[in-house]
């Protein structure tokens, strides 16, 4: 019989992608989106079910995962993002899923690590407790941040804007994710691993510039800004404090390079090699 595969954040970056890949598998898809209009372009994909949930109401999970056999788990980056995972969890337990797959973040694992590490540790914790098989994702940052956080001033000025200085970080492509874990929800073999994932390379932010400079024919340079710049930038755009310290955090090490360490785990798990940001550039230069 079909498995039934619940993506929740479906309307979402990763989530997305997940659920159009999963489309063109021999299983049911169920998209968990939090808004109805949001997700309307879901429904373009075949055999896939589209469910209202809120994370943040128990009592709207109930239906979308009756009959569920496994979940795929992603929650935004938000101040409440551990209740809302461990509502998510409990409903999981509840209705007897089989396999939780979630999406987390490279470092997670990390002693004492930073903030965005920690968070998602904590909820691979609880997945962990609830007994039910696992599989984390722990995924570096992806690529696809400079199409959702960076088009604005690339299209108006050619330039994006990070504190990060010459660090090398591994991004990744989020179809990368995406093929991992598909493979994750529909083959054998994977409860019980946690994945590390990144792309094929380290690369620095004037590197990735030249290479969108490149694809789209325009100029376009990267800027190092202090950190107090980057902190009011946040600010400017209603990001709670908790969550501005923490992005902080991260570009410290991507500047430090304590971000740049890369893993063949993607070619392990999908039998073919990450994308490189050029390949991304070239892809997605209409973006910028
Ligand atoms: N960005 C990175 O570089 C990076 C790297 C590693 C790990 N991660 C992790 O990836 C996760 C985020 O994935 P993403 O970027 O694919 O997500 P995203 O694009 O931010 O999308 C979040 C999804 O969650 C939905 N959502 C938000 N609040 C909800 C609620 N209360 N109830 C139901 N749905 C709700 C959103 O729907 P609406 O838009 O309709 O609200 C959206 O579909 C986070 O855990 C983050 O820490 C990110």
């Amino acid at each position: 019989m079909q498995e039934t595969i619940l993506v929740t954040g479906a309307t979402g970056t990763v989530g997305h992608e997940i659920v159009k890949q999963l489309a063109m598998q021999d299983v049911n898809v169920r998209a968990g989106v939090h808004s109805i209009i949001k997700g309307e372009n879901l429904k373009r994909l075949p055999d896939v079910d589209i469910v209202e949930i809120d994370f943040k109401k128990p009592e709207s999970l109930h239906a979308a995962f009756t009959h569920i056999d496994r979940l795929m788990l992603i929650t935004p980056l938000s101040e409440g993002q551990l209740e809302m995972a461990k509502n998510l969890v409990d409903e999981a337990k509840k209705q007897q899923v089989k396999h939780i797959v979630k999406l987390s973040a490279l470092g997670a694992g990390a002693s004492p690590g930073i903030k965005l590490g920690q968070w998602h540790r904590e909820i691979e914790r609880y997945i962990e407790e609830s007994g039910i098989p696992y599989t984390f994702l722990r995924s570096a940052s992806f690529m696809q941040n400079l199409v959702n956080y960076h088009t604005e001033s690339i299209i108006s000025e050619g330039k994006f804007y990070m504190p990060v200085g010459e660090g090398k970080v591994s991004y990744i492509d989020t179809r990368d994710i995406a093929a991992v874990a598909i493979e994750a929800l529909t083959t054998d073999g994977h409860a019980g691993r946690i994945y590390d994932l990144t792309g094929p390379e380290a690369i620095s932010h004037s590197e990735m510039a030249a290479h969108l400079s490149e694809q789209t024919g325009k100029e376009i340079q990267f800027v190092d800004i202090p950190e107090e710049k980057a902190r009011q930038a946040m600010r400017s755009q209603h990001m709670p404090e908790q969550i501005v310290d923490a992005m902080l955090e991260l570009y410290v090490a991507h500047k430090s390079g304590k971000s740049s360490s890369v893993t063949n785990t993607v070619q392990e798990v999908t039998g073919r090699p990450p994308h490189t940001f050029q390949q991304f550039a070239k892809d997605y230069h209409e973006c910028f």
